[in-house]
């Protein structure tokens, strides 16, 4: 029989430091309120010193914890992020030297917010072929880091944190990943990109006194892109497995707006207690975002062997998708 991937452990982490919607109050044009109605995000965790992987890696070691394995048993990191430690080397070689797993080969994945969904369907596919026994996969993000804190418009929009599942052959092929749309549009780039630090425009004394290294969002065209994209694939997954939304035990979303959320159960027909959120306590940890709601629904009990989980996000590029998981690991409760 042909095995499916399946997540055998998962964990989450996020800098001790919270920052609610008040700190934004003292320091630009804001209010708690506009932020909690136009986001749903009350507060926020930065971390203004160290790297990403710093973040990433007490989840890893969490992981490695949980399933009662040891850094070298590890065989591939995949690093989802659009905030890696540098430009190179990638940030899974820097992980896989801080964690010690010295048998793992690996990479980053850039897909914005995306980036968990697109390398949950590129891992699962690398251990189902058999190339790879396990997979750790990393979704992390350190917003803080290109976020322009002068800029009312996206700095209170983004967190800092991240998730990390580890993957392996599971016991049958009737849980992993049953089905996933995965979507590109390159014309979404002017609406969502950070300016400069390419190669189109290396850093210059311009380009940081222009402030050309930070996220720059126009948020509208993107909310109604994200509206469209999100519901659209979230639904087409379900109907096209000749599922209901009382099929569905949990949609698992990107964060990065309540109303973009609302939007994509709507469309499901998926009432509000099947819906998972944490947007009000960690706001946008871009490829975060997935792996920590993952995790927390499963510190909690909440999610049991034979659940079927629609996975979806929207991020820049445009990308989006939805997989459809059928959920192996036994709670831990
Ligand atoms: O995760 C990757 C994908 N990203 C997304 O999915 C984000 C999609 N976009 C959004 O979520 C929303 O567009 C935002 C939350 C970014 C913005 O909400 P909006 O309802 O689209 O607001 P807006 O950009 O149309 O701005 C409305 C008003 C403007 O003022 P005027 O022109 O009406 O006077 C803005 O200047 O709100 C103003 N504004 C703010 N006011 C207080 C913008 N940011 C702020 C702020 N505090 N922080």
């Amino acid at each position: 029989m042909k095995m499916k991937a399946v997540i055998s452990a998962l964990a989450f982490n996020v800098p001790p430091d919270v920052y609610d919607n008040h700190w934004f109050e003292q320091r630009i044009e804001t209010t708690d309120e506009w932020i909690k109605t136009r986001t749903g995000i009350t507060e926020r965790h930065f971390a203004f010193e160290g790297a990403m992987t710093d973040i990433a890696l007490p989840a890893a070691q969490k992981v490695l914890a949980q399933r009662g394995i040891t850094a070298e048993d590890i065989d591939c990191i995949i690093i989802a992020t659009v905030t890696p430690d540098r430009v190179f080397p990638s940030s899974s070689a820097i992980l896989q030297r801080k964690l010690g797993a010295k048998n793992a080969w690996g990479f980053d994945l850039s897909a914005a917010c995306s980036g968990f969904v697109f390398a949950l369907v590129t891992a699962s596919k690398l251990v189902e072929s058999g190339a790879v026994r396990n997979v750790l996969l990393v979704g992390a993000d350190k917003m803080s880091s290109i976020l322009n804190f002068e800029d009312r418009a996206t700095c209170v929009l983004f967190g800092d944190g991240g998730g990390c599942v580890l993957l392996e052959p599971g016991t049958d092929d009737d849980h992993g990943v049953m089905d996933f749309i995965l979507k590109m549009d390159g014309n979404g780039e002017p609406n969502l990109y950070q300016k400069a630090g390419g190669s189109l425009h290396p850093p210059t004394l311009e380009t940081v006194t222009n402030k050309e290294h930070y996220v720059f969002q126009e948020g509208q065209p993107v909310f109604k892109a994200a509206v469209k994209g999100m519901a659209d694939v979230s639904y087409e997954i379900m109907v096209r497995n000749n599922l209901t939304a009382d099929d569905i035990a949990w949609l698992v979303p990107h964060q990065a707006n309540l109303r973009i959320i609302d939007a994509t159960a709507n469309r499901m027909g998926l009432s509000k207690d099947k819906v998972m959120i944490n947007i009000q306590k960690f706001g946008n940890t871009t490829a975060g975002t997935i792996p920590i709601c993952l995790s927390e629904l499963y510190e909690q009990g909440k999610l049991k062997r034979g659940d079927y989980v629609v996975i979806a996000s929207f991020g820049a590029g445009y990308t989006w998708g939805a997989i459809l998981y059928k959920w192996w690991l036994e709670p831990t409760a």
